[in-house]
């Protein structure tokens, strides 16, 4: 059995994630991750905050908080939010955790000892007010193409214009608004990933069957223009992970940390550390060491050979996850793990335009919990996903989805079936009666739809998926309604009582089949249903017997309530202006 580490992109700590967020990653590593689970594989689910970077700094100060303080709390606002959509992180880490810390600075080391890592010499601005150097969009002045005041160090917002912090006229700060600018000269280390060009070239054109969002982009970057740039892996700021060489200081880089997209994507490996040393993994084998219990999904020296390693992510990161990672893996010349798929997903736009953290645009992961349950916003959210290209959240789309899918085609076969077995049999399956030529052609159609449904869900084809699922939904219905067991009642009892045993028994298949996509209604049908075993139907037809004549049951309360147009309407407004 195939062993599969799956990582979510790790979100920023500087607030809370929008939905568009979500869907690009945590939502559908999380889908796999169930699937894979309930297929009996062996799953370590990783995510994390990413925690370092200019942006975290600066959120912490405009909360008036130590950042270290800020990251704390943030990261428990957003494990708690995790929770409430129900993913299934086997641990939720922080990329400034005391083992990002070591293994960053192991992994800086040895690229160095490689010969990978250059000094550069750069003119930087230098704020004496803030005493720190500023980043190119933290100074602030007016553009010498347009006039526009508040141009940023990198580009005019009006114009577009690239620009230089150098170019602005009176340029200040946007920290704290000081014109005590000047410009100094500062020292920082370069990951040499040109050196690797060829090796990382060879490396993606092998992966044939990677989505072609993913290796398109890593071919831009590495043929557009002058191909593939070495990257300046190091920061002048105060909070992120001392520039070390392994454990030895770095001269020259005192009070520099590095980058945060350096250390952000070693926390894939220092997260399943984390989890180790927390004591959530399995104990060590007989006379091995604490360190095999991760060592066995990261090293391949150490067993890790057999692990078929997936990432998710938003188009933005690919560069980062296909280039700039394997490069820190490969230069480091150690056994690690390469990744073997990345899924990787286009932007969900929100009403007629993007989402956005910065204008707090769009719907963030509490407010959607605070209105409606998680399972809602998984399905519209993992049957839209922006797969092939873009996709759009509307209020109208998203209630029309969730009333037909969800209420119509699910809730409803539901409450059918068990409302008329309580009222003709009572609160357990009948006796009698026995399969026909419809629940044997019934079987049969659900073994092939299945089947597919398993193939698009191992190939991570999200939108099929949810497709085929909702397929398999509507064959239920569309049985019940055609044996209609309400009028075989009246004529053939004992007929009827095989019928209902079969609408019972889809439900406890539903819930086995649906539990990636809607968790929290699986573990409710489950549940009315009595069912102990939720296990994969590998055999369908046995799996629609699973429940015998005589086990009992409850009628579920209802499982899914219509959005009404007065709440659509309501919601619309009120997520129509900016978060505050
Ligand atoms: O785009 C983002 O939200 C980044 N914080 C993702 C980092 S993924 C990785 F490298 F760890
Ligand atoms: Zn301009």
């Amino acid at each position: 059995m195939t062993r599969h580490l799956i990582t979510s992109a790790i979100p920023y700590i500087n607030g809370i994630k929008h939905l568009g967020n979500l869907v690009g990653s945590q939502l559908p590593a999380d889908l796999f991750a169930r699937y894979q689970r309930a297929r009996g594989a062996e799953v370590l689910f990783l995510c994390a905050t990413d925690e370092h970077g200019t942006p975290a700094e600066l959120a912490a100060a405009k909360a008036g908080k130590p950042v270290a303080e800020y990251c704390a709390e943030m990261h428990e606002i957003q494990a708690e939010i995790a929770r409430g959509f129900a993913l299934s992180f086997d641990h939720f880490g922080r990329s400034s955790s005391p083992q990002n810390h070591r293994l960053t600075q192991h992994f800086a080391g040895r690229l160095a000892d490689a010969g990978l890592i250059r000094e550069v010499s750069e003119r930087q601005v230098y704020s004496n007010a803030d005493g720190r150097f500023l980043p190119d969009r933290y100074i602030e002045g007016t553009c010498p193409n347009c006039g526009y005041d508040k141009a940023r160090g990198d580009q005019c917002e009006n114009c577009t214009k690239q620009l230089d912090p150098t170019d602005l006229i009176n340029p200040r700060s946007a920290i704290g608004g000081s014109t005590d600018l000047e410009v100094r000269e500062t020292k920082h280390l370069y990951l040499r990933q040109s050196a690797l060009k060829d090796e990382l070239d060879a490396w993606i054109d092998s992966k044939s069957d990677w989505p072609v969002l993913t290796t398109s982009i890593a071919k831009k970057w590495l043929h557009d223009g002058d191909g593939l740039q070495d990257r300046g892996i190091t920061r002048d700021l105060d909070w992120g992970i001392p520039v070390k060489k392994g454990e030895d200081d770095w001269p020259g880089m005192e009070g520099k940390v590095f980058y945060v997209w350096f250390d952000a994507p070693i926390e894939y490996i220092a997260c399943a550390q984390e989890w180790a040393d927390a004591g959530k993994g399995p104990a060590p084998e007989p006379g091995a060491d604490k360190d095999s219990v991760w060592e066995r999904w990261w090293r391949t020296d150490r067993g890790a050979d057999d692990v078929r390693y997936t990432q998710f992510m938003g188009k933005d990161n690919v560069p980062f996850h296909t280039l700039s990672f394997p490069a820190t893996i490969i230069g480091s010349g150690e056994d690690w793990k390469l990744v073997d798929y990345i899924k990787s997903f286009n932007y969900l736009n929100y009403d007629g335009g993007q989402f956005s953290t910065s204008q707090g645009r769009g719907i963030f992961m509490d407010q959607a919990l605070s209105i409606l349950p998680a399972d809602y916003w998984r399905w519209w959210l993992l049957s839209h996903a922006p797969e092939s290209s873009d996709s759009e959240f509307t209020w109208e789309n998203f209630q029309a989805a969730v009333n037909k899918d969800l209420a119509d085609v699910l809730g409803n076969f539901v409450s059918r079936i068990t409302k008329f077995c309580r009222s003709k049999f009572g609160e357990a399956l009948p006796e009698g009666g026995a399969w026909g030529p419809e629940e044997e052609a019934l079987a049969d159609d659900l073994t092939a739809r299945i089947r597919a449904y398993e193939g698009f869900m191992d190939a991570i084809e999200v939108r099929k998926s949810a497709s085929a699922l909702r397929a398999i939904w509507v064959v239920g219905n569309e049985y019940l309604q055609t044996v209609a067991p309400w009028t075989t009642f009246k004529t053939d009892p004992d007929r009827a009582a095989a019928q209902v045993r079969m609408g019972l028994n889809l439900i406890r298949l539903y819930a086995v089949l649906s539990q990636p996509f809607i968790p929290e209604a699986s573990a409710g049908m489950l549940t009315a249903m009595n069912a102990t075993d939720a296990s994969w139907p590998d055999d369908v037809r046995a799996a629609l017997q699973a429940l015998p004549p005589g086990h009992g049951f409850t009628v579920p309360e209802v499982m899914f309530a219509k959005i009404t147009d007065e709440q659509r309407e309501d919601w619309q407004s009120r997520f129509a202006g900016t978060r505050g």
